[in-house]
């Protein structure tokens, strides 16, 4: 499932994986000392997960076990001092700390991922065979497993098989480690529903943005039932097509979820904002190409056509009983505080109040965007924007006001 907007999907993924780009900051499998930090490290590292629950943590557990059975598990937590993190990389998801389950029947092959992983602020366990990793996924639910192919007794392939065809384990993102050039465990790996693969020796940058993504995709996906993904991965490639947007549901969520917070709504409220992020305009894969990529101002029968994108997208979702909470953001996130938006010309009050929240975020976005149609306005000029149509009568006062403060408060304007 492809969620983000900087994913490429599991199939380039493996691809991109099987021809290993820049080696510069590689490091040998065995040489786990002496690591240096790579500079102008830029993968991005805002909050994108849409996880607001703390996911339960069993860490401690397997440390103090000491049952025959866990006894060839090399579980230990590695945890990294704070002063050794930067407090964006312990920060992407929220503070809590991702969980990576390292497994390989070498002890020295471990380390090397266990340095670099422990350096990304991850948290991290061990396992020194297929079996005590298949009990020990059971125990401490990692957030994603980084697998060893070869291995003695249950080698990487049915070990993956096993979590994979596991209801309670499937949605935990693999990693193969694989040799170089191995076309074959590569095939081998797709059968049994990797989800990636590395080579050593490994890249570090490399290493640390393909777990990163993978993790913050299987938060996201623990929250979505089959049927939802299929809307959002429609919501994703509509956005692809629509040239209005780039990073603009992504921005949405995060901003949504800030305004939501600042707001104090309650976590569903929240969360439903967040939805709304990325599903309020699915509609406009029913909008013609050369209404939606238009440049300049539409017709009138053009925009007629255009509003419709608010009913399509209610009708898309209308089936989905999780989908509850967002569909008045997407049908009414249009609507006008004085009766003249659309498409119910709903007046005040009688527009559901996510719908007035959302809004506002989703205009003050689309305004600091450049638009085929329109440049960017800096968040000062966008916010009189807002102000003027405020005064017009168009958005609530009261909300108009808090979204500026909420505005100025981050952005220290
Ligand atoms: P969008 O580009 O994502 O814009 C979302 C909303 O942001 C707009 O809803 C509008 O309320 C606000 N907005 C965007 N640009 C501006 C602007 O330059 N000035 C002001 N004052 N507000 C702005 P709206 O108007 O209902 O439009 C819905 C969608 O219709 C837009 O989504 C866009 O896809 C399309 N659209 C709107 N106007 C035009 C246009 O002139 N040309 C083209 N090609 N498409 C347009
Ligand atoms: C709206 O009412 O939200 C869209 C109308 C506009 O600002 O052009
Ligand atoms: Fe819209």
């Amino acid at each position: 499932m492809v969620l983000k907007s900087n994913y490429t999907g599991s199939t380039e993924v493996v691809t991109s994986g099987s021809n290993p780009s820049n080696k510069s900051s590689s490091i040998d499998s065995n040489n786990a000392v002496g690591l240096q930090k790579a500079q102008g490290y830029s993968v991005s590292l805002s909050k994108q997960d849409l996880i607001l629950e703390k996911v339960e943590t069993i860490s401690s557990w397997a440390n103090q076990k000491t049952d025959s059975i866990y006894e060839s598990l090399v579980s230990r937590t590695q945890q990294v001092e704070e002063s050794q993190v930067d407090i964006f990389q312990v920060d992407i998801f929220n503070g809590d700390k991702p969980k990576v389950l390292v497994v390989d029947d070498h002890a020295a092959s471990r380390m090397t991922s266990v340095a670099l992983l422990a350096m990304e602020g991850y948290e991290i366990i061990e396992a020194d065979s297929g079996i005590s990793a298949i009990e020990l996924v059971a125990y401490s639910s990692p957030d994603l497993i980084l697998l060893d192919v070869m291995m003695p007794e249950m080698d990487g392939f049915e070990v993956c098989q096993r979590l994979k065809d596991n209801e309670q384990t499937r949605l935990i993102p693999v990693i193969f480690i694989t040799a170089l050039n191995d076309r074959h465990s590569r095939i081998r790996g797709i059968e049994v529903g990797a989800d990636d693969f590395l080579t050593k020796p490994f890249d570090r940058l490399e290493l640390a943005a393909r777990v990163k993504s993978l993790v913050r995709q299987k938060r996201l996906n623990e929250d979505l039932d089959h049927a939802e993904k299929v809307l959002f991965s429609i919501a994703r490639a509509i956005e692809s097509r629509d040239p209005n947007t780039g990073d603009h549901c992504e921005r949405l969520v995060q901003l949504g979820r800030a305004f939501g917070e600042y707001l104090q709504l309650s976590r569903h409220q929240i969360r439903d904002l967040m939805w709304g992020g990325y599903l309020h305009d699915i509609g406009k894969v029913g909008i013609p190409d050369n209404i939606l990529l238009k440049q300049g101002k539409l017709t009138d029968q053009e925009w007629e056509i255009m509003r419709q994108h608010v009913l399509i997208g209610e009708r898309i979702c209308h089936p989905l009983r999780s989908m509850r909470g967002v569909i008045p953001i997407i049908r009414h996130h249009h609507e006008r505080w004085d009766g003249s938006g659309y498409p119910d010309k709903l007046k005040g009050d009688e527009i559901p109040e996510l719908a007035q929240v959302f809004q506002i975020v989703d205009i003050y976005d689309a305004l600091t965007s450049e638009r085929p149609y329109k440049k960017a306005y800096t968040p000062e000029e966008a916010l009189s924007i807002i102000a003027e149509e405020t005064v017009k009568g168009w958005r609530n006062p009261q909300l108009m006001e808090k979204f500026a403060q909420f505005i100025r408060q981050r952005y220290q304007i």
